[in-house]
């Protein structure tokens, strides 16, 4: 099946200049969302994995199917303000300005074997960002996966030296 076909884009989304890959096409098809999850598992291969860590919000889709399948926990890495408990925040920079994500600062043991989730990997500034939050708290980061990766905008030179893996690359 080429997932790829499940992809829509749409240009000069959310503003002018960006062309924008939507998912949700892939999430309306079972089939698709199945055989989507079964390549996220094989890029990780046999490693253990205690938590799975999804960014807000269309990293939150597969990061769940992921977790459930492999019996790790799930935790959230989500957009400012909306954490209820203690939180830690880091902040990266956007193409204007620059933006905070959040995760409570208990959700990581130190040692707990990491697998980082997001739909896409563009900039890797909101990746980057992640990964420092998961090592402040002691977790160590097995591989970073995404459904997609924008190769244009180099990404993964902001992630080197972890295990990034994308199932599209555009
Ligand atoms: C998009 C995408 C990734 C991030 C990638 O999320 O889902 O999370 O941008 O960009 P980067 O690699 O340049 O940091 P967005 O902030 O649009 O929010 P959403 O997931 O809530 O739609
Ligand atoms: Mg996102």
């Amino acid at each position: 099946m080429d997932l790829s076909n499940y992809i829509r884009t749409i240009n000069d989304f959310p503003k002018p200049g960006i062309v924008f890959k939507d998912i949700t096409p892939l999430l309306n098809s079972p089939e698709a969302t199945s055989a989507c999850l079964e390549q996220l598992l094989e890029l990780l291969g046999d490693r253990k994995i205690d938590k799975v860590v999804g960014i807000e919000s269309r990293g939150f889709f597969f990061a769940t199917l992921l977790a459930h399948k492999l019996q790790a926990g799930f935790i959230p890495i989500r957009k400012p303000g909306k954490l209820p408990h203690k939180i830690i925040r880091r902040s990266y920079a956007l193409e204007y300005g620059d933006d905070h994500i959040e995760m409570h600062e208990d959700a990581i043991e130190k040692g707990d074997l990491i697998l980082l989730h997001d739909d896409v990997l563009a900039t890797g500034g909101t990746a980057k960002a992640a990964c420092e939050l998961i090592e402040h708290l002691g977790g160590v980061i097995v591989q970073c996966n995404f459904l997609m990766e924008l190769e244009f905008l180099n990404g993964r030179d902001k992630i080197a030296g972890y295990d990034v893996q994308s199932v599209l690359k555009f």
